[in-house]
């Protein structure tokens, strides 16, 4: 057997022809050439053992009885996983209507009796070749395919593993701070529900402001810390009844830089965030605040919104020194101190929430 034979020999033809010396001599020659061959003497026929075993190439003739040539042609076009066989049509006599139906319904070649052996052999192994490539792309696509799906899929639990951990963290911070913010409670106990009360409206300020869900979060726990440097404040000048003295008041307004210290320098965002609003919830707008005395934009604006957030909930509550101011009097004051000691834009964000506000102010009321 020739190079070229042993090529062809694992390829299977087809030959569907009723006459027994058209098949007779096709077999003669695929045979000589290395191919394997199976046979039909009608288009019923030749279907049935297309669809039951694997073919490499169809010779067929197109008036074999039964189902027509160019119908057999046309149900393998039809069929995914036969689809691109190669269909060499032979006639008896050169019919132009005949031919124009054939490559209409795809067949590949069209050869008229009596078949010139060359030629068919030379198309038959060009057709055959090229079919054979095309299914060596097609089982490359599907598993580079499968490649694919795998990788996305270990890729996608992966991502789940990540948003896993990242909520876990979360939390994690979300505890440190809630159970840091319960310290300060227990140190400055005339505060009441002051924490829960603030960083709520916190959040519904960044709310009202447009930031996104997680940012309003975010600024809404981080401000339950606001106040964590008053732990360093000693008792005799945080639970003094009586009016401070200046020199009271400055060891008392420390606490926001001692906050700052306590928190900054980790490498979570809530507590960085935290450490932000610790530092600056005291700055005015007009520069008059302190420790700094920043002013307008400079001061971060989760600080101007814990400012509007502290001093409202001040006014709103009773206090040693005062008794709680009536909602349209804190609200009235918060408006006289637009652009003084508040951010206009955060003042209005927050009046524009009185429902939230009212109920904030209900649920988490002084016991
Ligand atoms: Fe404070």
């Amino acid at each position: 057997m020739t190079e070229a034979a042993l090529h062809y020999a694992q390829s299977t033809v087809l030959i569907a022809d009723p006459e027994s010396n058209s098949r007779r001599s096709l077999n003669r020659m695929l045979l000589a050439r290395g191919y394997q061959t199976r046979e039909a003497v009608t288009g019923d026929q030749a279907l049935n053992l297309l669809f039951s075993e694997p073919v490499d190439a169809v010779i067929c003739d197109v008036a074999i009885p039964g189902t027509s040539g160019i119908e057999v042609c046309r149900q393998i076009r039809e069929v995914s996983q036969i689809a691109r066989l190669p269909v060499v049509l032979t006639a008896g006599v050169d019919d132009r209507k005949s031919r124009i139906e054939s490559k209409k319904n795809g067949c590949d070649e069209y050869l008229i009796k009596p078949i010139d052996q060359t030629e068919l052999l030379i198309r038959l192994e060009y057709l055959i070749l090229h079919y054979e490539e095309d299914r060596r792309l097609l089982k490359s696509s599907a598993s580079l395919k499968h490649t694919v799906d795998e990788q996305s899929e270990l890729l996608g639990k992966a991502m789940a593993e990540i948003g896993k951990a990242r909520r876990t963290l979360r939390q994690f911070n979300e505890e440190i701070v809630f159970r840091l913010s319960r310290a300060v409670e227990f140190r400055d106990d005339e505060t009441g529900n002051h924490v829960q009360r603030m960083s709520r409206f916190c959040g519904l300020i960044a709310s009202s402001l447009g930031m996104v869900t997680e940012m309003t979060d975010a600024i809404r726990i981080a401000s339950a810390l606001h106040d964590v440097g008053k732990i360093a404040i000693p008792d005799g000048v945080l639970h003094k009844p009586d009016k401070l003295t200046r020199a009271e008041m400055s060891v008392m307004r420390r606490h926001a830089d001692i906050g700052h210290r306590l928190l900054t320098g980790s490498d979570s965002h809530l507590l960085e965030l935290a450490a932000t609003i610790a530092l600056t919830h005291h700055e005015r707008f007009d520069g008059e605040g302190y420790p700094r005395r920043l002013s307008g934009k400079s001061i971060p604006i989760e600080g101007r919104i814990g400012a509007v957030a502290d001093v409202f909930d001040a006014l709103t509550s009773v206090r040693s020194y005062k008794s709680a101011f009536s909602l349209d009097t804190a609200l009235a004051v918060l408006e006289q101190e637009k652009g003084k000691h508040f951010d206009p834009q955060v003042v209005d964000a927050f009046v524009g929430q009185m429902e939230g506000i009212k109920n904030i102010m209900l649920v988490h009321a002084d016991r």
